[in-house]
């Protein structure tokens, strides 16, 4: 399962980026807006650090039309071919997603709370469905079941579509999303680090140290 990182920080990126695990980046205009830079150079210093990788960048259309949604997210996908775009799963959207998908532009149709959803998206050739598990979870619905709906729908027909499971607010939602199957998961930083950070092995290792040295001390 690939893990993206759901920020626009640059430092977050970069430090995450250099632990050789992240597989790319998802932003949104909330999360671009929680940054004290305007979004041209936001989105050179991201790309920068995937530069000369696969790794997937997505950057979100604010157009609300089909025709400028089309237009806005040719002109992001030109800047770099890390550049996956993002278009909500409205009406105008869902068009967009079939014109840019037929011109070969990865879309990430996001902001999907409903399998119905992600089956008109991979219907209209979605590249990425970003189902946002946490938001249904905070509606007191359940957005891993949403998850298991898209998954077998994906597979009874042979979708390509890949699930990106979204809106993630705990370390042991990306274990579920893995054992489900979904093609990618992307967190925010605090449970990016919960994914290695665990207290028994720094227990562990701190004894480890201990033992070590004092062994060492005994010979000197
Ligand atoms: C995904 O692409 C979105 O940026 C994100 O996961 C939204 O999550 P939130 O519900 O924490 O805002």
């Amino acid at each position: 399962m690939k893990i993206f990182l759901d920020t626009a920080n640059i430092d977050e990126i970069r430090k995450a980026f250099s632990l050789g695990v992240l597989d790319g980046v998802t932003t949104n205009p909330s999360l671009a807006a929680k940054e004290n830079k305007n979004f041209d150079q936001l989105v050179k210093e991201i790309l920068e650090v995937f530069k000369g990788t696969d790794g997937i960048v997505n950057l979100e259309v604010v157009s609300e039309k089909a025709d400028d949604m089309t237009r806005e997210g040719l002109k992001l996908a030109n800047i770099s071919k890390n550049v996956v775009v993002k278009i909500p799963c409205i009406e105008e959207g869902l068009k967009a997603c079939k014109i840019l998908s037929k011109a070969k532009v990865r879309v990430n149709v996001t902001l999907c709370f409903s399998a119905s959803q992600a089956l008109l998206a991979a219907k209209n050739g979605a590249y990425f469905i970003s189902p946002f598990i946490g938001r249904l979870d905070d509606q007191n619905d359940n957005g891993m079941r949403v998850v298991e709906e898209i998954k077998k729908i994906y597979m009874n027909y042979s979708f390509k579509t890949q699930i990106l499971v979204a809106s993630v607010r705990t370390a042991r939602q990306v274990v579920e999303a893995a054992v489900i199957g979904a093609d990618v998961c992307t967190v925010p930083y605090g449970v990016f680090e919960k994914l290695y950070k665990h207290p028994l092995t720094d227990i562990g290792q701190k004894k480890f140290l201990e033992d070590w040295y004092s062994y060492k001390a005994r010979f000197r």
